[in-house]
């Protein structure tokens, strides 16, 4: 462990607040260009303000504001001689592109979810210490997770989280029966279900809601016939003979994961895997301390932990679980191995076998 000293003077940390909050201001103009189109339009062509407003049916006068606080960001440019606002290749990426992995204007519908229910979360959880569930935080929430983390799945589940697991893409290929547990929308569970189609997969939440959305995403995307959404909690869901149970970004905000991986175990076909995909963290609060660390401890605070204490188990273990921690909870489930299989900035990406009967060792 190591104690982590200030060095700074006050006015070098008030620079540092100073620029915080400017960066927290920029967001919400960030939320709001999402919303409205404003960068999707501008990565259609450069636009004088008036020419976007135009195209986005919104007001010339507001959007002047909006495009020069992105100038003012470096979230676009300005041509001095035409007056246009324009997005070069990496901003429209980023800001723009909701089918390319780096696609990050999601992550302040999350921001903006953290101040919408920041009263909530003040007056009635953490003076009480009473939980907020899931479906009781902002409609955003589900949305802006699904949009935030969907990129990622499409990038990475299929071409290197899958086989980085052992023998688990060839028993896909073949074709097994997977369950995509806390599925939300559906994201992660559509991809397996179009890359695997000899593979059963069905998705389960316990938020109506999102199961209604994540059926309505199959229908949409042609998969309806290859996969299934049903309302039901990672301690009780239905089914056994599992090759694959996945649980991504969402054991960690359960009230129970003991008792959700103890049944997964017991769901699974023998030499089945659990997946688990959960934020990168380090050992301890000292090995957080960059970018990743204050996004999630800041999401831990006011969505994950709001949510493991309305579920009323034992555990909140927030979003910045040390790897020994996930491996004492599922050895202590049933599960016989655990290991790292792969990681990204982001994620840590866990395999874990359940332990072999006498007789499958024999
Ligand atoms: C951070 S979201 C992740 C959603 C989805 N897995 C994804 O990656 O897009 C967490 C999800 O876990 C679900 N959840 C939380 N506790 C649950 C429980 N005990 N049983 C089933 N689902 C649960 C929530 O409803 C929510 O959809």
């Amino acid at each position: 462990m190591t104690t982590i000293e200030s060095t700074h003077t006050v006015e070098e940390f008030l620079g540092r607040v100073a620029s915080d909050a400017a960066t927290t201001f920029h967001a919400a103009t960030v939320l709001l260009g999402d919303k409205l189109g404003l960068y999707k339009a501008l990565a259609e062509a450069p636009a004088t303000p008036g020419e976007l407003a135009d195209r986005t049916g919104t007001d010339a006068r507001y959007v002047q504001e909006w495009g020069h606080a992105q100038v003012a960001a470096g979230y676009c440019g300005l041509d001095a001689a035409t007056g246009r606002l324009f997005l070069d290749e990496a901003q429209a990426t980023v800001l723009a592109d909701e089918n390319s992995p780096a696609f990050a204007a999601s992550f302040m519908t999350l921001a903006g979810v953290l101040f919408k229910d920041e009263e909530r979360i003040a007056r009635e959880a953490v003076r009480t210490g009473t939980g907020v569930e899931w479906c009781e935080h902002h409609p955003d929430l589900c949305t802006g997770t699904e949009r935030l983390f969907k990129p990622g799945y499409v990038a990475n589940l299929v071409s290197s989280w899958i086989p980085a697991l052992d023998g688990v893409q060839d028993a896909l290929i073949a074709g097994v029966k997977v369950a995509d547990v806390g599925c939300g929308h559906g994201a992660s569970t559509l991809v397996l279900a179009r890359a695997y189609p000899n593979s059963t997969v069905v998705g389960f939440d316990y938020d109506a809601a999102s199961i209604e959305v994540a059926r309505t995403r199959a229908a949409e995307q042609g998969l309806a016939d290859r996969v299934r959404f049903e309302v039901a909690t990672a301690a009780d869901f239905p089914g056994d003979s599992y090759g694959l149970v996945c649980v991504f970004d969402a054991l960690h905000d359960m009230g129970d994961p003991l008792g959700a991986a103890a049944h997964i175990c017991t769901s699974l076909a023998p030499g089945g895997t659990f997946l688990v995909v959960e934020p990168m963290a380090g050992e301890t609060v000292f090995d957080n301390v960059n970018a990743v660390g204050k996004l999630f401890y800041s999401a831990g605070l006011f969505l994950c932990l709001p949510t493991a204490k309305a579920q009323g188990g034992r555990f909140q273990l927030g979003p910045q679980v040390p790897e020994s921690t996930w491996r004492e909870l599922l050895l202590e489930a049933g599960f016989g191995s655990f290991r790292r299989a792969a990681e990204t900035p982001f994620n840590r990406v866990f395999e874990a076998k359940p332990r072999r009967s006498t007789a499958e060792v024999l």
